[in-house]
Formats: structure tokens, sequence, C-alpha cells
């Protein structure tokens, strides 16, 4: 990519301190200054996150996606019809995904928020301008990549998906994945990590590596969340060494 495309692009991820250094030099010098923000990052990040009194009325249902169903749009009109759990009935919408349904790059975030929910499409608040951003610093508009969430509804005041939730909605973000095929998955926030991984391990230990997703065994980059990365923004450098790194898996540098 040309250097004032590139410098464009990071810009638009708000990685201003980032570009300066490349402008002067870029070389182990460089790497050895961003190991020592490592050495200050909190690894407790959070995405968004509150904890609100349990839904103790949520109708015990499972979430059932007909193993038949292999048409992207009956998935879309299953999710819209769904009342696995509690989180449909305190949400306007289902937000089922957006973006190419082909995609390479499939980017999993927690759940949608008050924006995502009155506009039933995920991403589309602050947090949202700033994955695209990210998106565009890897060389990819918004609508080339697909945007999921773990969970399709939003819980209520954003508190985190419970365990019962996230399990729910699971098969239908699986038969996502199943028909996508991405390249690669980059998990954003704690959340989608931990739910994609099956692990408590905080994101902070989960980035800067290549993770290995289901049976499919598709390279899985965990990442900080957007919203993190607005109320953190000296993580951006980190934020940006792990798309860089599924970079490498998409352009096929990683066997
Ligand atoms: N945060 C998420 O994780 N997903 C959204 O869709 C919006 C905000």
């Amino acid at each position: 990519m040309k250097e004032p495309r590139r410098i464009h692009y990071l810009k638009a991820m708000g990685l201003t301190l980032w570009q300066r250094r490349i402008v002067a030099k870029a070389g182990r010098g460089d790497e050895s200054r961003e190991g020592a923000e490592d050495a200050r990052a909190v690894d407790s990040e959070t995405g968004v996150a509150h904890s609100d009194p349990i839904d103790e009325t949520a109708p015990a249902l499972e979430a059932r996606v007909n193993p038949e169903l292999d048409d992207w749009q009956e998935l879309q009109q299953s999710v819209k019809r769904c009342k696995a759990c509690g989180l449909r009935a305190g949400c306007t919408q289902t937000v089922f995904g957006v973006g190419n349904p082909q995609a390479e790059l499939l980017v999993i975030g927690e759940a949608p928020g008050a924006d995502e929910d009155r506009q039933g499409e995920p991403f589309v608040g602050r947090a949202g301008q700033l994955l695209n951003g990210m998106l565009l610093a890897m060389g990819y508009k918004r609508e080339a990549v697909f945007i999921a969430n773990i969970v399709k509804c939003r819980p209520p005041n954003n508190r985190d998906p419970k365990p019962e939730e996230t399990l729910s909605c699971e098969p239908y973000l699986q038969r996502q994945i199943e028909s996508i095929k991405p390249k690669v998955i980059l998990a954003v926030g704690r959340i989608s990590a931990q739910n994609l991984l099956k692990t408590d391990i905080a994101v902070g230990k989960l980035r800067g590596r290549i993770h290995s997703f289901g049976n499919q065994g598709i390279p899985l980059v965990v990442t900080y969340h957007p919203a993190y990365l607005l109320r953190s923004p000296e993580q951006k450098g980190k934020a940006w060494q792990d798309l860089q790194l599924a970079l490498s898996v998409l352009r096929g540098d990683r066997a």
C-alpha cells in the first residue's frame, strides 16, 4: 500500500502517534518501545460492560437452527423469529450482521448496543466508526467484510450477555461462520474472544497470536474492542499490531 494512502487509513483509525513513528523510523528500536508500552498494558479489557440484575423471567427455550437450513436468507429469518432467550423481549429488533456473506474477513463483536438496536445493524455507533477506521487501515471497506456479534439482541442497559444467552445464540453464529467460510476471524473484545475460544483468559493475553477456531480450524486473531480503544487510545498501537497479524494470514504470509 502506498505511504500517503496508508497514513490516511491510519489516521482514520486515530493512530497519529504510530504514524509519526513510521515516518521517523520503522525498525527494531520502535518495536522495543512498543514493548515498553506492553509492560504498562492493562489486560483486563472489558469492552462494554455493566452488570444488571438477571432477568429471571427469561423463557428457558433452546436455540435451535434447523440442521437442513443452508440458505442465508432463511438463516436471517430464523434469527428474526428467534425468542430462544429473554433478550428478544427487551430489544427493538434482532441484529443479524452486515456485509459481504462471502467475506474473507469476519469481524465478531459482543452484542448490539443502543444505536445498533435502533438501526438493526452492528457497530454503527462511535465504536463502529472506529472499527470502520481500523478496517480501512487494513485496506478493507466495511462492506467488504462481514460484521456480526456473539448475540443478536441487545442486552438491557448494555450489560454483558449471560452465558445462557450466548449459548442460545451460538448456533446462529456457528451457521454464519460455516456459510461465510472466512479466511480469518477477528474477535474484538473480551466477550467475543472468550466465547469463541471457550476460555476465561483476558484479552491482553489472548491477543498478539493466531488461534484456531472450531473444527474448521479457522485462524482467529483477538484484539481490543473499539469501545475500549476509545477509552484507552494508548492501546491502539497494539490493536494495529493485531490487525497486521490478521493481515499476514489474509495475505498468505503464514502457513
Ligand atoms: N459493540 C459490539 O460489540 N457490537 C456492536 O454491534 C456494537 C457495539
